[in-house]
């Protein structure tokens, strides 16, 4: 084993090489071990996987085991006071990201029909007017306007509630409770108080459907025996967690880092039909969904190191989908490029379930915000604008826009 780098303690965070890029720690590591060992802050030992092949090789492998995080709840050392785990932790019903086979399978088989591919190319009409609508709201303001809070937060949230039938006018309760999830120092005591505030909320809400179902997801899974209320609920709060959040970060950030990049958004809007490869290159180059847990269930070898049973292991997807093994010249953003085969979405068992839909509402996100407002810039200098260093889903807390005209 080389020992040329010394070994991090605590997961590298700093953005000290600008807001698109890993921290520079994560890359020097990656370049000389990567699979490298790591100290958690309470002391204990884990290891950080970096390499591109090494990071797909790890989310292949089952034996590496999800039963790490309690979903959402608690996020190993990161939240003060709670120590990370050394065996399986218990299952919350429902929150299959957090299961092994085959209690994951089990659950995940009974979403696969909803978000098929061809599902999700019957509702993208539907997805580019629920985005014009959104937009045509944003055009009636007098900038500057913020673009999380007027586009990039409303347009996948209207999407997800009208799929799952969770009422749209209640999302005060899912977007500022299923933040607090996502805080990094987050205590115990607020994730819980959030926790069971949206629990209590969608169990009456699965609670109704079941006795009334509808004409969505939620009521689907409802009618289904085999499903508890205690899963449904967790089905429900993964799937409003997941697909909001995520796809909101890739739109304000995408959106940043193309203003940031006007030669390429020039491109972009010259060629539209440019747009599919353009919304792949974005989610490898911006990777919000950057930093994830495993927990090895046996000793397991993996890029040349042998990881003991028990051990904690972290990936950082940002840093593996800028592998120069993998990518040419990673660090550049390049609409044109074909970046088929970045893990942003995962890889393995996990592999985002919701990625065509995450795909369908950037397209038609990024086309709508381009097409209509041909003059958008920022409205603050890029340095002033607040980044998610302290959140588990990377991006911008506010996107101050501004633009002199708009187009229909
Ligand atoms: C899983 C990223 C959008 C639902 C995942 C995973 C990643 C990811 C990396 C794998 C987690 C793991 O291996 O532990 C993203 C990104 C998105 C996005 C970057 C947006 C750009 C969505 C949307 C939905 C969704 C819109 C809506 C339903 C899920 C679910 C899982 C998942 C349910 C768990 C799958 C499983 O455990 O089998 N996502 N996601 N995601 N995602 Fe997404």
């Amino acid at each position: 084993m080389s020992e040329t780098l010394p070994v991090p303690h605590g997961l590298p965070m700093d953005r000290d090489a600008g807001p698109f890029d890993p921290p520079r720690q994560i890359t020097r590591l990656r370049e000389t071990r990567p699979v490298s060992p790591m100290v958690f802050p309470d002391g204990h030992e884990g290891w950080l996987v970096t390499g591109y092949e090494a990071v797909r090789q790890l989310l292949a492998d089952t034996r590496f085991s999800s039963r790490q995080d309690l979903g959402v709840l608690h996020i190993p050392y990161e939240t003060p006071g709670m120590p990370a785990a050394t065996e399986p932790a218990p299952q919350i019903p429902g929150m299959f990201v957090a299961m092994d086979p085959p209690d994951h399978t089990r659950l995940r088989r009974k979403l696969i029909g909803a978000f098929t591919v061809k599902r999700m190319k019957q509702l993208e009409e539907h997805i580019g007017e629920i985005a014009e609508r959104q937009l045509d709201a944003m055009a009636r303001l007098t900038p500057p306007v913020d673009l999380v809070k007027e586009f990039a937060l409303p347009v996948p949230s209207l999407v997800i509630c009208e799929l799952l039938g969770v009422p749209y006018e209640d999302r005060e309760t899912f977007q500022v409770n299923s933040a607090k999830f996502l805080v990094k120092e987050q205590s115990l005591e607020e994730k819980m108080a959030a926790w069971n505030a949206l629990t209590t909320y969608l169990a009456e809400l699965v609670t109704r459907k079941r006795a009334e179902p509808g004409d969505d997801i939620l009521s689907d899974l409802a009618r289904d025996d085999d499903l508890s209320i205690e899963e449904l609920i967790g089905i429900a709060f993964l799937l409003l967690l997941a697909g909001h959040e995520t796809t909101a970060n890739m739109l304000a950030l995408g959106a940043f880092a193309l203003l940031e990049r006007p030669e390429q958004l020039a491109d972009l809007r010259a060629e539209p039909e440019l747009m599919p490869d353009a919304v792949e290159e974005l989610m490898r180059y911006l990777s919000v969904g950057d930093i994830f847990f495993r927990y090895a269930t046996e000793d397991i070898e993996l890029g040349g190191e042998t990881i003991g049973k028990g051990s904690t292991v972290v990936v950082s997807l940002l840093a593996a989908n800028r592998d120069p093994r993998r990518f040419a010249d990673p660090d550049t953003l390049d609409v044109r490029r074909k970046a088929r085969g970045h893990l942003s979405f995962g890889h393995g068992v996990h592999q985002c379930l919701g990625q065509q839909l995450a795909r369908v509402e950037m397209r038609a996100g990024f086309d709508g915000l381009l097409r209509r407002f041909p003059t958008l810039e920022l409205a603050v200098p890029a340095g002033e604008v607040r980044l998610r260093t302290d959140m588990n889903i990377y991006g911008v807390h506010e996107l101050p826009v501004t633009w002199t005209e708009t187009a229909r």
